[in-house]
């Protein structure tokens, strides 16, 4: 039998249909004498696959091993690999996300099959859009026309370019050099937000170098989108935020000396004290988001904070000396944009992006934001800030 379906889980799933579906599935992609096995099992058994296997100690909706990896690779040629889909989480994703249970659960098993192929292995920006195209052709195969909301769901949640939120600090940062009252940060929002943004950011600093509390008052009355406020966590900067209400706070760590804010604020160790000022901000409604190295153990320090979002630190990867560095770093931000999406985050990225290299991060499609200012601001000085806004929010949306 090409697909072998092990039940471990006490919940009611039709297994034959699920077979059949699956040896389709093998025939479309002329793979008919290949075998897979499936496992359905429950959260506790997935979480023990998860950590052994892959370092995470959680639960997750689906894992598959290729054949192809591990200490005996293709020792057995008949053999594609093991797909592991927790059953617990499926169903309870389906119902959250609105869709068919079995109709969810087979889109999980595909995509567990086309990893198996080692489309995933195809490093490079274009590796995951590979993979959601093979599995929505199989899907619509296999589904047809009653299948349209879950494949629409697959197609939405993978292909649905990043949001921009677009950080004027370095207009204020013209204006500060001579003191004077031009160019106006508060203008420029205007203009972003015509031009596409999905939000505006500023960076009140301590020293107060470019952004005024002025600045952000103005912007808290006339930002349509949302008003994204970076702060440090200090007791001053709390109470101003609870003051003004900004949509949305990014904690970063803030140090006098700086140029721009140098790496991720560091959770792990001092979880206690972050959590105290999330909850702080959380009790009168405004949405917190951490700025955070791409280090998986910095991310779970992160979950233990109350926030709602963590921002991922692109300053490594845009600051990469070369190709393989920068490649490297490529990585290190997909693996922790997986993390934190998987550890219920919603996941933005920033620091150092620029129209030459944003397309890669742009492509990793649990990224639902950007934050990008100097980039920005530096070609609207040249093309005027609505066209640079449209420029950029064209290559994130061709990246995925
Ligand atoms: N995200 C955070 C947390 C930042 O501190 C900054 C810089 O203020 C940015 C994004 C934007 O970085 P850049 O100006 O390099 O685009």
């Amino acid at each position: 039998m090409p697909v072998e379906i092990i039940k471990r889980s006490d919940r009611r799933f039709p297994v034959r249909w699920l077979r059949e579906k699956l040896e389709r599935a093998l025939e479309i992609l002329g793979l008919k004498d290949r075998e897979v096995t499936v496992l359905l099992v429950d959260d506790e058994e997935i979480t023990h696959y998860n950590e052994l296997y892959l370092g995470r100690p959680y639960p997750t909706n689906v894992i598959s091993f290729s054949q192809l990896e591990g200490p005996f690779p293709g020792v057995q040629h008949s053999l594609l690999g093991d797909i592991i889909i927790s059953l617990e989480t499926a169903f309870r994703e389906a119902q959250e996300y609105g869709l068919p249970k079995r109709h969810y659960l087979l889109a999980l098993a595909v995509h567990g099959l086309v990893h198996l192929l080692g489309h995933d292995h195809e490093r490079g920006p274009w590796g995951a859009w590979l993979m959601v195209r093979r599995e929505i052709q199989l899907l619509q195969e296999l589904l047809g026309p009653q299948g349209k909301k879950t494949i629409n769901f697959v197609k939405r949640r993978e292909y649905m370019p990043a949001k921009l939120a677009v950080n004027v600090d370095h207009v204020a940062t013209v204006r500060e050099a001579r003191k004077v009252d031009y160019p106006d940060p508060v203008h420029a929002a205007v203009l972003a937000e015509l031009g596409g943004a999905h939000g505006i950011v500023v960076h009140l600093r301590e020293d107060r170098r470019h952004i005024q509390d002025r600045d952000v008052r103005i912007l808290r009355e006339i930002v349509k989108t949302k008003l994204i406020l970076e702060m440090a966590a200090t007791e001053e900067m709390i109470s101003f935020a609870k003051e003004v209400r900004p949509d949305q706070v990014t904690l970063v760590p803030e140090r006098r000396q700086e140029i721009t804010t140098e790496g991720g604020l560091k959770v792990k160790g001092r979880v206690a004290k972050v959590r105290k000022a999330v909850e702080e901000l959380k009790e009168v409604g405004l949405k917190v988001s951490i700025f955070i190295d791409p280090d998986p153990e910095q991310i779970k320090a992160a979950a233990k904070t109350g926030a709602d979002i963590v921002e991922l630190h692109t300053g490594h990867y845009a600051e990469a000396a070369g190709p393989e560095e920068m490649d490297l770093e490529l990585a290190r931000l997909e693996e922790a944009a997986r993390v934190a999406r998987e550890l219920g985050f919603e996941v933005h990225a920033g620091h150092g992006l620029h129209y030459g290299n944003i397309s890669p991060v742009a492509a990793i499609p649990e990224i639902e934001e950007f934050s990008i200012g100097h980039a920005i601001v530096a070609r609207a000085i040249m093309v005027g800030m609505k066209d640079a806004v449209r420029e950029m929010l064209c290559l994130i949306s061709q990246a995925r």
